[in-house]
């Protein structure tokens, strides 16, 4: 008889070691590996015979564009690029109780109205979906939901021809019973998604995973099918902000770095139509520390608030704690401004938060940040009808960023008139932005960070 195989597999990234060890080679992360029975379904070799040569054709063809539903909700359809493609697997992923059931939940019954849907929780019981709709207010929506967590009642649910969309809430309760591994491993999700995705495909099924990104490791994540779906969005947010931001970070139907903007309320998510006012809905003008950022959010312009505060430490090692933001960054413009302004920063805490829950990672924050950091530490506020962007170089050059007159334009429609900003390129032909693109804003343009320093000086 074969001596059954035993394998270690992270539980983050999904890779395999025949030992185990207590951090994982492939990702680094701690306490990863879970003993899972080797698949033997992994064929060893080619056995003799002979292939067929593959066919190819021309990359000009007749391919029809993929037809697509939209959900009526334009911030929905912003992310997954303009509608949901028949026949697409959608990964959705995010920390548990962030609010994936219910966006779903509710595009679901939207959907319903031109489609026939599915609603296949394996998380919670029937009558808690029942509430839930209940309390939307969606209760009367044609959608078929069962609890159900076996992935052959499911495929053979979806080989019936009855469904177009089909929802999985959530993939890590899912399991193929001739597996031997238990739901939530590695195997049994990749295994568990593949045999969905093949029917989805074969019958044309819009499908929807859900995947809760977890940080113990305990189940796998969402990461380890990233490479199998269409498209993937996380749901995003503090669960102490009622704000939810869903982002697209791959999409073979559309762009990706798009963002919707949702806020959770007591009748479910509701559509944010103009970000940029909702994140400075609660901004205190002329306080020393605030700046803010005119960013891009895919194709996009949002303003956000950033906030700096700089105060003197107790401790041996000074902290630095970012949220929203990349920490690596910060370090390198606290570097930047001590080395090339003459900054001293050196023994004091440094704290920045992103106001609102919203992640920013484009360069163009970086002299927002520059901006909230010296004017914390100078005291000074930087004046409330300032919008400040740009890329900041180790020389502690600034740099020029893109579409900055989708920038102008939405500081323009908040009532913004100043921008400190990078000098634009054709400046001789003052400035390659025409007056109108300009949009009433006066540009205080800066080559170097040392030109910012005299602007909050008391
Ligand atoms: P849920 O969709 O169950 O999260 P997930 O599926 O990502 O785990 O969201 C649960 C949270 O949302 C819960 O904390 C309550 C909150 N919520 C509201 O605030 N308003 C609502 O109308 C609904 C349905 C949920
Ligand atoms: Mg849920």
């Amino acid at each position: 008889m074969a001596k059954t195989q035993r394998q270690y597999v992270c539980q983050s990234c999904g890779s395999v070691s025949p030992k185990w060890s207590g951090k994982c080679d492939g990702c680094n992360e701690w306490n990863t590996y879970v003993e899972e029975v080797a698949n033997d379904t992994v064929p060893k070799g080619l056995s003799r015979g002979k292939g067929r040569m593959v066919e190819f054709v021309d990359l000009a063809g007749t391919s029809e564009k993929p037809p697509r539903t939209n959900t009526d909700f334009s911030e929905f359809d912003r992310v997954t690029g303009g509608g949901l493609v028949a026949g697409s697997a959608i990964l959705i992923g995010g920390d548990p109780g962030i609010g994936k059931s219910t966006i779903l939940l509710q595009v679901t019954c939207q959907l319903s109205k031109k489609l026939r849907c599915a609603y296949i929780s394996g998380e919670e019981a029937v009558d808690q979906v029942r509430l839930r709709a209940a309390r939307l207010g969606l209760d009367k929506s044609p959608v078929d939901l069962a609890s159900a967590t076996n992935i052959r009642d499911i495929i053979t649910t979806m080989e019936s021809g009855q469904y177009d969309l089909v929802i999985i809430d959530s993939i890590q309760t899912m399991y193929l019973d001739n597996l031997d591994s238990a739901p939530g491993t590695v195997s049994q999700v990749r295994a568990s998604a593949a045999e969905l995705i093949r029917v989805a495909k074969k019958r044309g099924i819009t499908l929807f995973l859900v995947g809760h990104v977890t940080k113990e490791g305990q189940i796998a994540g969402p990461r380890v099918l990233e490479h199998m779906v269409d498209t993937v969005l996380y749901f995003e947010g503090d669960r102490g902000h009622q704000f939810r931001i869903l982002r697209a970070v791959k999409n073979r139907f559309g762009p990706t770095d798009e963002i919707g903007v949702f806020e959770m309320q007591d009748k479910g998510l509701v559509e944010v139509l103009n970000p940029s006012e909702m994140f400075l809905a609660q901004r205190q003008k002329d306080i020393a520390g605030s700046a803010v950022l005119a960013a891009m959010e895919g194709t996009r312009p949002v303003l956000v608030e950033i906030q700096a505060l700089v105060s003197p430490s107790s401790l041996g090692t000074p902290r630095r704690a970012v949220i929203g933001w990349d920490n690596n960054r910060l370090s390198m413009i606290l570097a930047v401004l001590e080395a090339r302004c003459g900054l001293q920063i050196g023994m004091n805490d440094v704290y920045l938060n992103v106001a609102g829950g919203l992640r920013i990672s484009e360069p163009a924050a970086d002299l927002a940040v520059a901006v909230a950091l010296i004017s914390a530490l100078s005291g000074v506020a930087v004046p409330a009808d300032t919008v400040v962007f740009g890329e900041i170089g180790l020389s502690g050059e600034v740099r020029n960023v893109s579409q900055a007159q989708a920038r102008f334009k939405e500081a323009s429609k908040l009532g913004f008139s100043r921008a400190i900003m990078p000098e634009l390129p054709n400046k001789g032909k003052k400035s390659g932005i025409s007056g109108a693109d300009q949009a009433n804003i006066k540009l205080m343009d800066v080559k170097h960070l040392n030109e910012v320093i005299p602007l909050f000086s008391e």
